[in-house]
């Protein structure tokens, strides 16, 4: 399998981008990230990545406040095609995407999500998970679909929730669960050993 071509989009902090740059270092995963692409002009993902000497692209998302649509999208695919992205990797990007980034890059847009999906999909959904009382949380990474935060399931890592929790607390703690869930699902990815069954991912075999 080649190694992968990583186009990152995100809009905050952008800790989980600096896990994957980080196993990469490591020799842990087999990708170079070719682009860095943020929403949000100032998000402090892109000085990270500028840090790292990755090429970085604000993206405008004007006139649209929550998704990537329009000129937008067409603006990224664009970008990310021309960097020769072969996966999309969404690390804590804000907008919802829509079927020409899906379309331009089949089975190979993967999303980070902090929660225990199918349960709490949408925004803070630690927060959820704790105002509902679970007694577990945690993260998942999955493929992106045309559904908001149902696509097919890569890894998945239980966090549990403790006694005082706040939603800081609890979502500080799932960070810390994603910072080994998306450089997991990504050895997986590269290793290309896996298939898509239906909505399920088969590992192995
Ligand atoms: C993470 O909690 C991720 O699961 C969610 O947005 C947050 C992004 O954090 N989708 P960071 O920018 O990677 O630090």
């Amino acid at each position: 399998m080649a190694r992968l071509r990583l186009g990152v989009l995100g809009s905050g902090a952008g800790s989980n981008m600096q896990s994957i740059v980080d196993a990469i270092a490591k020799g842990e995963l087999d990708a170079e990230i070719a682009i860095v692409m943020s929403d949000v002009a100032d998000a402090k993902i892109l000085d990270r990545a500028r840090r790292h000497g990755i090429e970085c692209r604000y993206l405008d998302c004007s006139p649209f406040r929550t998704k990537l649509d329009g000129a937008a999208e067409m603006k990224c695919v664009e970008i990310l095609k021309s960097a020769g992205v072969d996966t999309v990797v969404l690390a804590g990007f804000m907008r919802i995407v829509k079927a020409g980034l899906l379309g331009a890059f089949p089975n190979r847009v993967i999303n980070i999500h902090p929660a225990l999906l199918p349960a709490f999909p949408g925004v803070e959904s630690w927060k959820q998970a704790l105002d509902y009382g679970c007694k577990v949380a945690g993260v998942t990474v999955h493929f992106v679909d045309s559904g908001t935060d149902t696509g097919p399931i890569i890894v998945q890592r239980a966090v549990p929730v403790v006694e005082g929790d706040t939603p800081a607390s609890l979502h500080a703690r799932i960070q810390v669960e994603e910072h080994i869930a998306y450089p997991d699902a990504l050895r997986i990815v590269a290793s290309g050993n896996y298939r898509i069954d239906g909505r399920r991912v088969v590992i192995g075999g």
